[in-house]
């Protein structure tokens, strides 16, 4: 099974393990959530980019009007909707599709978000590209990327044999710099950059404003 061209069918494997796993530090997730929230208000149409079990759709849903988490797993979004059937919170959908399916229009999102997801791009520039197009002027795009790039050379030459035999899904070892350059490529200002936990491989939030 190569999980480098099927992704999805990895993250289906693992769907009831990272489900039941619990938020590693809750103390700094939640700081984080108030700060997002701090971004949001109830017009807002938001968009969340590998959602998997839907947490944070679930729990900015009330600042918002509308959340649509996207995610490749078919096993993570079934959880993710039970779970926001047992919260009865209507105002989250939950598709399969990745960011450029072509059922989202351009101009369509106040903020987009993207925790941990970033780094299993190849091309980073084409994702930065696409969540601009998918917000409206102003708009908010809010991540958080583990940025493997910046790990010991040993374990970025673990990643990268197992990547390479496939075992893994492909994974971009990014850092926390590339990332700023790149959105500023792609026409975003920083408005805030904050280390929420300091558990290994946590990284930065990025917080940025379509300015271009
Ligand atoms: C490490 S989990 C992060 C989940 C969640 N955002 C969080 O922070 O708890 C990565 C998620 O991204 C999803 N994913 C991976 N590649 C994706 C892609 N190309 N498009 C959309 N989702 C993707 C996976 O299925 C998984 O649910």
């Amino acid at each position: 099974m190569l999980f480098k061209t099927h992704p999805e069918k990895f993250w289906n494997l693992i769907a009831s393990k990272y489900a039941a796993s619990p938020i590693a530090d809750r103390s700094a997730y939640e700081t984080k959530i108030q700060k997002i929230k701090s971004y949001l208000n109830k017009e807002n149409n938001v968009l969340d980019i590998g959602c998997a079990t839907g947490t944070q759709c679930g729990d900015i849903a009330d600042e918002i009007n509308q959340i649509t988490g996207i995610d490749i797993s078919s096993k993570l979004l079934a959880i993710a909707k039970q779970r926001m059937a047992e919260r009865k919170l209507n105002n989250v959908e939950f598709i399969q599709a990745t960011v450029f399916d072509e059922r989202f229009q351009p101009g369509s999102f106040d903020v987009v978000m993207a925790f941990y997801v970033l780094h299993f791009f190849e091309d980073i520039d084409a994702v930065f590209k696409r969540i601009h197009q998918l917000l409206k002027p102003g708009g908010v795009f809010i991540s958080e990327t583990a940025c493997l790039g910046e790990n010991n050379i040993v374990m970025k030459k673990v990643l990268r044999f197992a990547g390479q035999l496939g075992f893994l899904p492909l994974i971009n070892l990014l850092t926390t710099e590339q990332l700023e350059q790149a959105l500023d490529k792609a026409g975003f200002t920083l408005l805030d950059k904050t280390r929420f936990s300091h558990q290994p491989d946590t990284g930065y939030t990025l917080i940025v404003r379509k300015s271009k």
